[in-house]
């Protein structure tokens, strides 16, 4: 017996040795100690032992199974380290790689003008407010003293989405809604998206941003208009900035004008920046128109106020020196790069 459990053990390291995958290790299990291994057979052949040899022979046969369990088990462990070592040697880093270079995201000249004007105003006491881009046709235009047969309400710059809401086409109705809110004094910068139904060219664009100013408090004049844009244009392009202002004409103030800035190129001499002219058209402005009040539900005799436009847009491409408007739409990353 003692002779035969010694083979079966041998057979066993055989075997094993000859393993290679956890597989074949459970095969040589279930070939020896399975419900028909061989081991199990001596066991079962227990019944033909002498009775008094029994004691001593069931002994050996437990200390071979304890013996092949042991060694399947340590073989077991080591092929599953073997496993991990490859795996672990597969994901070696080489630290001493140069790494991939980062591409750092670059502000957009529309953000970074924006940025600087909203930082002129608020440093002014200014609150920024935000307004709807798709508005009643009621604050685009009527509030604003645009009637019904106004030239800006023909189909061709607006895009109606039915007939009492459009895109907003300038960001000048946000001005109605501060007003209907009450709460006085006003001093508010509104920057915003708008749209017009526009071939898109070097100037021209159907998506764009303006920037809206409104102040409104009691006893407002021109005065304080011209200082505080005047202010605004040295801030923007420099101290020595000087500022025209031309009349014009704008439905919701009375008076209007353009406010026009020296050129920051030439200084004023004429220069291809400023097309010979020495001066560069910036904003519109003017006085709130009494009218606009009274839709509002403001009396003009207690209040005045002002308000300007610009166009972001425009702002950006005179800063930058940017000569094509598209370019700011196309998000190029090796435009955007140089910002
Ligand atoms: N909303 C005007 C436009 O889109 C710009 C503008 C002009 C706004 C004069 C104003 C203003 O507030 O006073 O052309």
């Amino acid at each position: 017996m003692k002779t035969k459990l010694d083979s079966i053990r041998a057979e066993v390291e055989k075997q094993i040795a000859a393993a290679d995958v956890p597989e074949k290790l459970n095969e040589v299990r279930v070939k020896f100690l399975g419900k028909k291994g061989e081991l199990t057979a001596v066991l079962k052949g227990m019944k033909d032992v002498a009775p008094t040899e029994r004691p001593k022979v069931g002994q050996l046969v437990n200390e071979t199974r304890e013996a092949i369990e042991a060694m399947l088990e340590e073989t077991k462990k080591k092929m599953e380290a073997a496993v991990r070592q490859e795996k672990l040697a597969a994901e070696v880093i080489d630290v001493t790689l140069p790494s991939k270079k980062n591409q750092v995201g670059h502000r957009h000249p529309n953000t970074i003008a924006l940025e600087e004007v909203e930082r002129i105003f608020v440093g002014m006491g200014y609150e920024v407010v935000e307004g709807p881009e798709i508005e009643y046709d009621e604050y685009n235009f009527e509030k604003l003293n645009i009637p019904a047969d106004h030239p800006a309400k023909d189909e061709q710059d607006t895009f109606y989405i039915n007939k009492d809401i459009v895109l907003r086409t300038q960001t000048s109705p946000v001005q109605a809604r501060m007003m209907e809110s009450g709460k006085f004094p006003i001093r508010m910068l509104s920057p915003g998206r708008v749209f017009r139904s526009d071939e898109v060219d070097a100037t021209h664009s159907p998506s764009f941003h303006q920037v809206e100013g409104l102040v409104v408090d009691k006893n407002i004049s021109f005065a304080d208009l011209k200082g505080t844009l005047e202010v605004f244009a040295k801030e923007l392009f420099g101290e020595e900035t000087k500022t025209k202002f031309r009349p014009h004409h704008f439905p919701f103030t009375e008076p209007s004008a353009e406010m026009d800035v020296s050129c920051f190129k030439c200084g004023g001499k004429g220069c291809r920046f400023c097309k010979g002219e020495g001066w560069i058209e910036i904003l519109g402005c003017g006085m709130v128109h009494p009218h606009v009040f009274e839709m509002c539900g403001i009396d003009p005799n207690e209040y005045t106020g002002f308000a300007f436009g610009v166009g972001l847009e425009r702002i950006a491409l005179l800063k930058y020196e940017i000569d094509d408007m598209r370019l700011l739409y196309e998000n190029d990353i090796r435009f955007l790069k140089q910002f």
